[in-house]
């Protein structure tokens, strides 16, 4: 990620327009640093709202590392998504007694040769299992080690007790390890998490992911401080992009695989997409 250029623009997002009497007769351009405000004779108001900070690499987020290509959420999919030149790995990650292990579904029924609640078992037994070509459950830590900070890496709470553990790590990667703050992402559709999270560290990079949009959930990422929030394709709409930058954080989009949509979603404006086929955002970027 060191060699990607972040290079800036700007945005303008039409974000209402209304009608008022009193402006019927005078035509105004109101301009500042990050709006416009433009009032036509005709009493219709238009206000433009300026962006900035939005990349304009579309970040590539390897979903469960490369999962289209390699079982998911192990050392091979991450190696993979690395070869293919992601700008971040996503995994998700579990607390089982006193490790992180790096595994998206609460059973193990659908992606190892075990059966039965991941809580039911022991690390032992979990770290035991085929996950298929001869890959085991992965340690958060042994990503970590993996990716020796060549691209950034975006760690997916789920479930109880993983958020103080994920910082105490994160911390240490950064302080002993060589890896930079930018290039860690904690996120979770678990606010109580993501508040522990920033109970322990002020400076740890937080996005906000949600399934169904809520009230709030502006003001959720905003009071948590989160760089960023993370939308269902389903719910990716002009106005909730918009809406997201006008207050300064970046859209990433989960999870996508089809090349014409990856490529709607980058008109649209978005700063990064999830795939299990992150080479197709990165071959998205150079088609206009
Ligand atoms: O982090 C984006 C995406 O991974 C969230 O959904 O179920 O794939 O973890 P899920
Ligand atoms: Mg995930």
């Amino acid at each position: 990620m060191e060699d990607v250029k972040q290079k800036l623009y700007y945005k303008y997002y039409l974000l209402k327009i209304e009608t008022s009497d009193m402006m019927r007769s005078h035509p105004i351009l109101i301009w500042n640093c990050s709006s416009i405000t433009l009032s036509l004779k005709s009493g219709i108001q238009i206000h433009l709202f300026m962006q900035e900070g939005s990349s304009l690499t579309l970040q590539a987020f390897g979903h469960r590392g490369a999962a289209g290509h390699a079982p998911e959420n192990t050392l091979a999919s991450f190696q993979m998504a690395m070869d293919l030149g992601v700008d971040w790995i996503e995994l998700d990650v579990q607390r089982v007694e006193d490790a992180l292990i790096v595994f998206h579904d609460s059973r193990l029924d659908r992606t190892t040769n075990g059966t039965g609640l991941v809580a039911n078992h022991s690390l032992a037994s979990i770290r035991a299992l085929d996950v298929g070509n001869g890959e085991c459950v992965p340690l958060l830590e042994e990503v970590f080690d993996l990716m020796n900070h060549h691209c950034g890496i975006n760690i997916e709470l789920k479930g109880a007790n993983t958020a103080k553990l994920t910082v105490e790590m994160s911390q240490r990667y950064i302080q002993e390890e060589g890896w930079r703050p930018d290039q860690i992402l904690i996120s979770s559709f678990d606010l109580d998490q993501l508040a522990e999270v920033r109970k322990y560290s002020v400076d740890l990079q937080i996005a906000l992911l949600y399934q169904w949009p809520r009230n709030r959930f502006i003001e959720q990422a905003l009071e948590l401080k989160a760089t960023a929030i993370h939308i269902p394709e389903r719910f990716s709409r002009e106005h909730t992009i918009a809406n997201i930058h006008a207050n300064h954080m970046k859209v990433h989009v989960y999870t996508v695989d089809a090349i014409n949509r990856i490529l709607k979603l980058k008109h649209m404006g978005v700063d990064g997409i999830f795939s299990n086929f992150p080479e197709r955002i990165i071959k998205a970027r150079d088609i206009v």
